[in-house]
């Protein structure tokens, strides 16, 4: 959405979400593989929300993945394991990555964004939970019911 646009969308709506700039919007996966095969069950998350080494270690167990086989082939796997590293939170120099990484112990490796602290801490809000009422949410991992713009990287304009 544009800014000018959102801006007036929030204030008819009288919301009291922060109007982000643009050095907050995280930024759009640009490689298609990673778009097409981690984008198949649920969005394709970006790699700016998880430190490297969760994303080798998340590519390391495709064959068990959340219960669910996403195995793909060695290029594929190398291709996107490239990719999510390179823009990982503790490798990007995205701002909103880096605070993500907020009180994650360097000894741990998350495999989920939701269950980051700070991911818990913004989200442990009454719209939330109104919000997982009324669109029936199942899995906070389904970020875009929420937010309409996750895969265009807007995670503000709810
Ligand atoms: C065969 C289906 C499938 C494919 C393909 C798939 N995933 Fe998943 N993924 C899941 C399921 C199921 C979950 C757990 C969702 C839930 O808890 O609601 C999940 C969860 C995740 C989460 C954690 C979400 C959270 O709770 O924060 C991440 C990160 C993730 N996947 C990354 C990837 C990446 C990277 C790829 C591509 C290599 C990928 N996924 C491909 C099924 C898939
Ligand atoms: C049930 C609805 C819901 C789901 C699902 C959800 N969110 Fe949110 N999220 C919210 C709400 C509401 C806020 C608070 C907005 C505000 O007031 O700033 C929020 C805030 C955020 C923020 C902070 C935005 C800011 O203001 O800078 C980020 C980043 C974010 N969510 C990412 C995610 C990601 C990534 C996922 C999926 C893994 C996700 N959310 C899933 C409802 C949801």
């Amino acid at each position: 959405m544009k800014p000018i646009l959102f801006a007036l969308v929030l204030l008819a709506a009288g919301s009291s979400v922060s109007t982000a700039g643009a050095d907050e919007r995280f930024p759009p996966i640009t490689n298609k593989t990673v778009l097409q095969e981690c984008g198949d069950c649920h969005m394709a998350f970006q790699p700016q929300f998880l430190p490297k080494r969760s994303w080798v270690k998340m590519m390391a167990g495709l064959s068990d993945h959340f219960g669910e086989d996403a195995s793909l082939d060695v290029a594929q796997v190398k291709e996107i394991e490239a990719y999510l590293t390179a823009n990982a939170a503790d490798v990007s120099r995205f701002r909103e990555g880096r605070k993500m990484l907020r009180r994650v112990d360097s000894k741990w490796t998350p495999l989920r964004i939701s269950e980051l602290p700070r991911f818990r801490h913004e989200h442990d809000d009454r719209d939330v939970k109104r919000m997982l009422d009324r669109l029936k949410v199942k899995t906070m991992a389904a970020c875009q019911a929420c937010h309409r713009g996750a895969t265009q990287g807007y995670f503000d304009d709810d």
